[in-house]
């Protein structure tokens, strides 16, 4: 039976309605004549308010509001990957049109390509017996990923038929299962699942591998786990965006969603026409083989933005159920804020710190406590994880504010943007003083057997000398450089090569724009072998103007440059050139390294 309200009060994007019988919470219902999306964010009595994800001009009172007696939900099966969707997963034709075919193909007004036929593999036959999660049968998604599709949530038995055809689209039933309860359901490669709630999975594991990013401040210095969870906080032009698109390009996940969450739409439509040009190093495929977008600009309806982050995890969440490692990205969580902080107020809530509603705290941390590393459902579990970074952009780059603050609480790695650095043109104008990463003691192991068995010394030792220097530099400020030492001057000098020859590292230089972790280490291994040298140098007084101008140190801050096939070996014979200016200055080759 059709349940059926009439609309008594528009305001925005939020509508009451009266006489919808049996309304639930985050029940999805079409609202008006037009039959907009929407969602009732309150219930009271007869009465219910809906949040709608479209543009309400136009509505009037008296109109009906039809409720589905679903909850706003996902539409999950194959055909996700290479999508661009916006906040409630309607695909964006408009936009995916401008980047040509790869996307534009099969798309309807239906989240996945329904007509399509899928060549599936059966992992199953008649008589095994099969619980949640576990895998029916797999499809070759895109080249690079392989689609497993999952016995659907609340479902086991046995197997009482399989679709023998093997080409099916993911309306098609695949096998029939029988419930012990007796009952036979079909099983189809396409389920929902509703946004606001987390996939269910067996238990979290702790995280144990990094996310490599190819950005050597995050890889060596501030570095998250496969799993984990980061902020980027930065005033505008700090660099939040470039920063989310490195790590879209080049993160080593299996699964990238990229949410663009109320940021202008031309900095949207650059995501949207560089992404699909873009090649992974690994495997040499498009990049959009293995990404999903979900793009709400800062001119689309405000319910929709506030809605986009739990489709953009919850598709996450869903390939971390096939055992994949999944990053999401964020940009910016403050207009995902800012949407909540809108809807309240048209709910007349009682307003918290700055106008955001009291349960921003609370939303903040359910969002990013669906992020880690999990074993899944099913009789065979696998491992999957979710890495979320989120952008957050303060405003004035003012990180006392509450979405900043309270995003900090439940965030372990922490890259602060800086604006003097990016005024500077020091990029990625990560702060090294105010940032931090709470996964040292997590990813100790794979560092020191996968990586170099000195790595977090070298970390150390490096982010000792930066510490040092900002030392130095106050001291100068206050007395100036007359009042430092040789081997004062040498730090300074030391720190200079360190921030500019291995920090700073630029996202549009052909092949800086990704450093290999194995590079990262022998780059800051070499300025810290020739800091090994400049300080016996100094000891024999030779003059700290006279080690910093070594022709050796040109080749120094070109390492970056070093192409991925040579870089090992020319790093070498850095190394060589190193003891060999030295010592001819007298300075013999370090001992004990
Ligand atoms: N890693 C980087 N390498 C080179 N340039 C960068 C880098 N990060 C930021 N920039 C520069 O800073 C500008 C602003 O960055 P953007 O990410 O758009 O800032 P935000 O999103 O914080 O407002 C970019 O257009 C670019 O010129
Ligand atoms: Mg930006």
């Amino acid at each position: 039976m059709e349940r059926i309200g009439k609309i008594t009060e528009i305001s925005g994007p939020v509508v009451k309605a009266v006489g919808l019988h049996g309304a639930k919470m985050y029940e999805a219902v079409r609202v008006g004549e037009e039959e907009l999306i929407g969602e009732i964010i309150l219930v009271r009595g007869n009465e219910v308010t809906i949040q709608v994800y479209e543009r309400t001009e136009g509505l009037r009172p008296g109109e009906k509001v039809i409720g589905t007696g679903e909850m706003l939900s996902a539409t999950l099966g194959p055909g996700l990957i290479g999508m661009i969707y916006d906040g409630i997963q309607r695909p964006l034709p408009e936009i995916a049109k401008a980047v040509g075919d790869f996307i534009s193909r099969g798309v309807e007004a239906t989240p996945l390509p329904m007509d399509k036929k899928w060549k599936m593999k059966k992992l199953v036959k008649v008589g095994d017996r099969v619980e949640e999660g576990d895998i029916i049968a797999v499809t070759q998604e895109t080249k690079t990923i392989e689609h497993r599709i999952m016995v659907p949530p609340g479902i086991r038995g046995k197997i009482v038929e399989v679709n023998e055809e093997d080409k099916l689209t993911v309306k098609d039933t695949i096998v029939k299962i029988k419930t012990p309860e007796g009952k036979v359901v079909e099983i189809c490669a396409v389920h929902k699942w509703p946004v606001r709630r987390p996939r269910r999975f067996k238990r979290r594991l702790p995280p144990t591998t990094p996310l490599i990013t190819g950005q050597r401040i995050i890889d060596v210095f501030f570095f998250i786990a496969k799993g984990g969870v980061a902020a980027i906080p930065g005033g505008f032009g700090t660099g939040k965006t470039v920063m989310q698109h490195q790590l879209a390009q080049w993160a080593d996940a299996d699964i990238i969603v990229y949410i663009g969450c109320g940021e202008r739409g031309n900095e949207m439509t650059e995501v949207l026409e560089r992404f699909p040009e873009l090649k992974d190093p690994r495997t040499g495929r498009p990049l959009m083989e293995r990404t999903i977008l979900i793009a709400n600009t800062s001119n689309m309806p405000v319910a929709a933005r506030e809605a986009s982050i739990y489709t953009g995890i919850t598709i996450a969440e869903y390939y971390r159920d096939m055992g994949y490692d999944v990053a999401l990205m964020a940009d910016s969580t403050s207009r995902w804020a800012e949407a909540l902080r809108e809807i309240s107020s048209r709910l007349e809530e009682m307003p918290g710190e700055e106008g955001y509603p009291a349960y921003l705290a609370a939303k903040i941390a359910e969002f990013y406590e669906r992020a880690g590393v999990v074993e899944t459902l099913g009789s065979k579990p696998r491992v999957g994880s979710i890495s979320v970074v989120g952008a957050v952009s303060p405003q004035g780059g003012d990180f006392s504010e509450p979405v900043t603050q309270n995003t900090l609480r439940v965030v372990k790695v922490f890259w602060a943007l800086d604006t003097e650095l990016a005024y500077r043109r020091h990029f990625p104008a990560i702060n090294w003083m105010r940032s931090y990463t709470l996964y040292t003691e997590a990813l100790k192991k794979y560092f020191e057997e996968k990586v170099d068995r000195n790595f977090l010394e070298y970390r150390k030792k490096a982010l000792s000398l930066l510490a040092k220097e900002a030392e130095l530099l106050e001291i100068v400020r206050v007395v100036g450089p007359d009042a430092l030492s040789p081997r004062e001057k040498e730090i300074l000098e030391i720190a200079r090569m360190i921030r500019e020859d291995f920090l700073m590292q630029s996202a549009f230089h052909e092949i800086d724009t990704y450093c290999p972790i194995k590079k990262s280490v022998l780059m800051l291994k070499t300025i810290l072998h020739f800091h090994k040298h400049a300080m016996e140098a100094v000891k024999k007084g030779i003059g700290v103007d006279k080690i910093f101008s070594l022709p050796v140190t040109v080749k120094i801050s070109r390492m970056k440059e070093l192409p991925y096939d040579v870089y090992e070996k020319e790093i070498a014979l850095i190394n060589e050139e190193i003891d060999k200016e030295f010592s001819e200055m007298g300075v013999p080759t370090c001992i004990g390294e």
